[in-house]
């Protein structure tokens, strides 16, 4: 399927709500053909022809748990399969855990790096490697500002935002300027990130929120200007780039602090 009718292609990983949905749809809206990936196959179906009826575009739902192992590979031999060959991939689909490491359960710890840098990694090669192959392409590894310090109570989440920031800027290098690859840094966003990853916003950085469509618009801009990464948001990005001037430590000890107070005023 290289665009049922010409158009290019684009593959969105949790395609099924939060950025990744406002990602879909506004490549549909650039008149990108898709093929949608998460575990919620309703609501794909329900999102997907909105977007066909809205854009006249073409859509696939490809249902897969990437929190398996194995489950990239499956996925890139069943695309490959159905003749799927996108333009565009973007890697969005994760999830964070919260509380003390030693708190958490290993098995859902052991899904989250699964999906979050296994399967982000995997993806990147199979459809790098078949993009550098044709000469061209658009590769999109969403992050977090969580990458850019040492995270108490996140502590595996945010390593693993730190390696996608890390390994998304260094493949941008290896594969530009014919595949681009772009890190995506979104700060703070209203999705079902909070509920799935057992996470409370603090109340101070509410105001740095943005709207997922807006995240979704700055990062595919980036993209399609060739840039290695953005930042989403003035504000994320001053945040981001202050971090270089505070000890890692220090810096550590804040992002603890912070989590403490969140929980107290949570609480009560
Ligand atoms: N929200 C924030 O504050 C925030 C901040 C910084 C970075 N981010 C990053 O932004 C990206 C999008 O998150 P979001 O905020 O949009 O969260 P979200 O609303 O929870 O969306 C996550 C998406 O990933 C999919 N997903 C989750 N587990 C999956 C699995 N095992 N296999 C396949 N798909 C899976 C979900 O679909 P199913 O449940 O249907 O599988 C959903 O479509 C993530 O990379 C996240 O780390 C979010």
């Amino acid at each position: 399927m290289k665009g049922y009718g010409m158009r290019k292609l684009a593959v969105v990983t949790g395609a099924s709500g939060g950025l990744g949905e406002q990602i879909a749809r506004q490549l549909a809206a650039r008149g990108y053909d898709l093929v949608m990936v998460a575990r919620d196959q309703v609501k794909m179906e329900r999102i997907a022809s909105e977007l066909v009826a809205a854009h006249g575009i073409s859509a696939i739902i490809e249902p897969a748990d990437l929190s398996q192992p194995g489950s990239a590979a499956m996925l890139y031999e069943r695309l490959t399969a159905r003749g799927v060959v996108p333009d565009v991939f973007i890697n969005n689909a994760a999830f964070g855990m919260t509380g003390s490491l030693i708190n958490s359960d290993p098995d859902q710890l052991r899904g989250m790096l699964q999906l979050d840098v296994i399967s982000m990694t995997e993806l990147t090669l199979l459809f790098g490697r078949a993009m550098r192959a044709r000469g061209q392409g658009h590769i999109m590894i969403v992050g977090s500002l969580s990458a850019f310090q040492p995270n108490p109570n996140m502590a595996a989440y945010g390593a693993a935002k730190a390696y996608a920031l890390s390994f998304g800027e260094a493949v941008h290098v290896e594969l530009a300027p014919k595949v681009i690859v772009t890190v995506l840094t979104p700060g703070l966003m209203d999705t079902g990130f909070n509920a799935a990853s057992g996470f409370q916003t603090p109340p101070g950085l509410r105001r740095t929120m943005l709207a997922p469509e807006e995240v979704a618009r700055i990062g595919l801009d980036a993209l399609f200007a060739g840039k290695s990464g953005v930042v989403a948001g003035r504000i994320n990005a001053i945040m981001a780039f202050g971090s270089r001037f505070l000890s890692r430590h220090a810096a550590a000890k804040a992002a603890h602090r912070m989590g403490q107070k969140t929980t107290q005023q949570i609480n009560g």
